[in-house]
């Protein structure tokens, strides 16, 4: 059975190499004679791996001294809580939504303080990043932004310029896309089923002084959502996800072999411009994302009518290329090309667009170019 030219959002493609990898230590890891999955969280083996885990990642994003790395569970939307818990210590915070996902973000945030949205691109769909008009308030607590807007497939290239205040980062859809100046965030984290491993991690990389001597909610906050603790334990607080940080390790060091994230960005870059080269001069298919907003991962589009739409997902999977369903709430087309998406599953869906708008001529705009 080929393998499928798996375009989904994530969970979504993870390597050949470390999923061979993976099979062959399935029964016997090291000598062990178990997996990693059979083995305590407690024991040396475990412990190397994660270790070496947390090194790599360190040394593939160039994490400072200073960042407390930690390998979490709940997923990325248990951080939408975590970090108003942790982090607002004045009861106030600043929120860029540029979608779904900031938009949750912030509507959690509201429980625990106050969350002021800076700006929005909600009125015009969610098709671009919005920007902060100016310098924010230097009082908040934090500006929040999601960097990567993994449903509407925009994405912020350029920081915002937050004076003192720390900037914290939901880069899920992005994370090891591309090299990251760490030291521009106060706080980083990432689902990992995208880029970096299975489902069921979260990586937190969050400066020293903001993790301070505890939770900025105090006590009331669950003792596994505190940082604190957290980084004091090492991520091993409680039973972690051990199999999911053992592959997280697998895939950090095939990016380092692979040639890194410089490496990633450009390969990532290459295969996204392809397809919006080819949206762009299409006269059946249409970019969601404005070209100023678009994402290094998720290419978003659509066809002139939900009906086509359908018909281009499932004369996909008839040619084994999964995964390019919108997401529900924006219906269209959406390609995820995360690092471990090869070229050639992009050849296959260019080839099979190409196929598909001769089909469909009657179909097409007359004044596109
Ligand atoms: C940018 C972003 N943030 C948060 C989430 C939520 O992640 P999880 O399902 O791990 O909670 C997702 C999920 O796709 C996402 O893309």
């Amino acid at each position: 059975m080929a393998r499928a030219f798996n375009f989904s959002a994530g969970p979504s493609a993870l390597p050949e190499e470390v999923l061979k990898e993976a099979a062959a230590e399935m029964l016997d890891y090291k000598g062990c004679g178990m997996s990693v999955m059979e083995m305590s969280h407690r024991s040396s083996t475990f412990q190397s791996i994660l270790d070496d885990a947390e090194q790599t990642l360190r040394r593939l994003m160039g994490i400072p001294d200073n960042y407390r790395v930690m390998f979490l569970q709940g997923g990325a939307t248990l951080q939408f809580a975590c970090v108003p818990m942790n982090l607002m210590r004045g009861r106030h915070a600043g929120y860029l939504v540029a979608g779904n996902w900031s938009k949750k973000a912030w509507q959690e945030a509201c429980k625990y303080g106050q969350a002021d949205v800076l700006a929005t691109s909600e009125p015009t769909g969610f098709d671009r990043t919005p920007h902060l008009g100016g310098m924010p308030d230097q009082s908040l607590d934090y500006v929040y932004l999601c960097q990567n807007e993994t449903v509407y497939g925009t994405m912020t290239r350029e920081l915002p310029d937050t004076g003192d205040v720390p900037i914290v980062a939901d880069v899920s859809s992005m994370f090891l896309s591309s090299p990251l100046p760490v030291e521009r965030y106060g706080l980083i984290y990432a689902g990992v089923q995208k880029n970096a491993g299975p489902a069921g991690n979260t990586v937190v990389i969050c400066r020293d002084d903001l993790i301070g001597d505890g939770p900025a909610l105090g006590d009331i906050v669950p003792t596994y959502m505190g940082y604190k603790l957290q980084a004091s334990k090492d991520s091993l607080y409680n039973t972690p996800n051990a199999w999911g940080i053992y592959m997280c390790g697998k895939v950090f060091h095939w990016i380092e072999e692979t040639g890194g994230l410089a490496a990633m960005e450009e390969r990532n870059w290459e295969k996204a411009n392809r397809l919006y080269g080819y949206i762009d001069g299409s006269s059946l298919f249409s970019p969601i994302a404005r070209p100023d907003s678009r994402s290094i991962a998720n290419v978003t589009f659509r066809c002139p009518t939900p009906e086509l739409d359908a018909e281009f997902v499932a004369g996909a999977a008839e040619r084994n290329i999964v995964g390019v369903k919108g997401h529900r709430i924006l219906g269209g087309m959406r390609a995820s090309c995360y690092n471990a998406v090869p070229a050639k599953a992009v050849d296959a869906l260019l080839d099979y667009m190409e196929d598909f708008e001769r089909a469909h001529a009657a179909d097409c705009r007359t004044d596109a170019q």
